[in-house]
């Protein structure tokens, strides 16, 4: 796998009451990790999900490394809120989900799936039912089948959202230790600001009717993070200055 650039120019999507996406257009360099956050109904998740091709664009395109985009395909995994998590699967055999639709041989399988369950941190945990896990350990085996097809590209929409704050914070370091250390190119959807400034390298502020672009902000600190970062002056000022490109939007909505 090597990291993919994504580039979206002046997407555009209407779903007939006024574009919900308006002319948005975003770089995404190859290994970068970007947030986008923005008040609910700003078209966060019409923006992954045209980025997944799983929304067709009223104008504007997405591309992976030039290659315009379609429809979903395996250069794209996606993450989403609610876990995508089988229950007739054991752990294993979710993980290996999306290797058995491309036609991945057992015996490869087999290596991948011990690798990025070793990965997530679920070792042992293989021959688990889905009922027997936590909400957090549910999370991660989504994150595994997602990495086991070995992406360039993972979008993630609000993925921890509905986590207690001390699994949030364990799986926001796994991710960011995983995705650093794989290079991947991440687009990752929140309302927590904390996990915004925490992963990315760039965050993006969505405003509303229309979405669009409304501000971006560097996050200088290099990746991956110590969890203690957040404790720190820097982190704190670099969340208030999101927090105030959102405040701006809202007033001005
Ligand atoms: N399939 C659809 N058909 C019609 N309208 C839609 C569709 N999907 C989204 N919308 C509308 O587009 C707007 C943006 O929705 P979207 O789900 O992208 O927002 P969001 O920023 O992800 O919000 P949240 O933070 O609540 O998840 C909303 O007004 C929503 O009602
Ligand atoms: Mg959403």
């Amino acid at each position: 796998m090597s990291p993919a650039a994504l580039t979206i120019t002046e997407a555009t999507v209407d779903f007939g009451a006024g574009p919900v996406l308006d002319q948005v257009s975003l770089d995404v360099a190859a290994g970068e990790f970007v947030c986008v956050v923005g008040a609910s109904g700003s078209g966060k998740t019409t923006l992954l999900n045209a980025i997944a091709g799983l929304v067709e664009l009223d104008g504007g395109t997405v591309a992976v490394d030039g290659r315009r985009v379609t429809g979903p395909g395996p250069d794209r995994a996606v993450v989403f809120q609610d876990d995508a998590v089988f229950p007739w699967l054991s752990v294993a055999r979710n993980a290996a989900f999306g290797l058995e639709t491309q036609g991945v041989g057992k015996a490869e399988r087999r290596t991948r799936v011990t690798d990025v369950l070793a990965t997530v941190g679920l070792t042992g945990s293989e021959e688990r039912w889905p009922r027997e896990l936590s909400g957090g350990m549910r999370k991660r085996v989504d994150l595994a089948r997602a990495l086991a097809v070995r992406p360039p590209v993972l979008l993630m929409d609000e993925p921890y959202g509905a986590l207690d704050m001390l699994t949030k914070e364990r799986l926001q370091a796994d991710l960011d230790r995983i995705v650093s250390h794989e290079g991947m190119t991440v687009v990752f959807i929140t309302h927590d600001l904390e996990e915004a400034v925490f992963l990315a390298d760039r965050v993006i502020v969505l405003a509303s009717h229309p979405g669009r672009v409304a501000a971006e902000i560097r996050v200088p600190f290099a990746r991956p993070r110590d969890p203690e970062l957040r404790l720190t002056p820097d982190f704190q000022a670099v969340r208030g200055e999101v927090l105030h490109h959102l405040q701006a939007v809202e007033t001005t909505a």
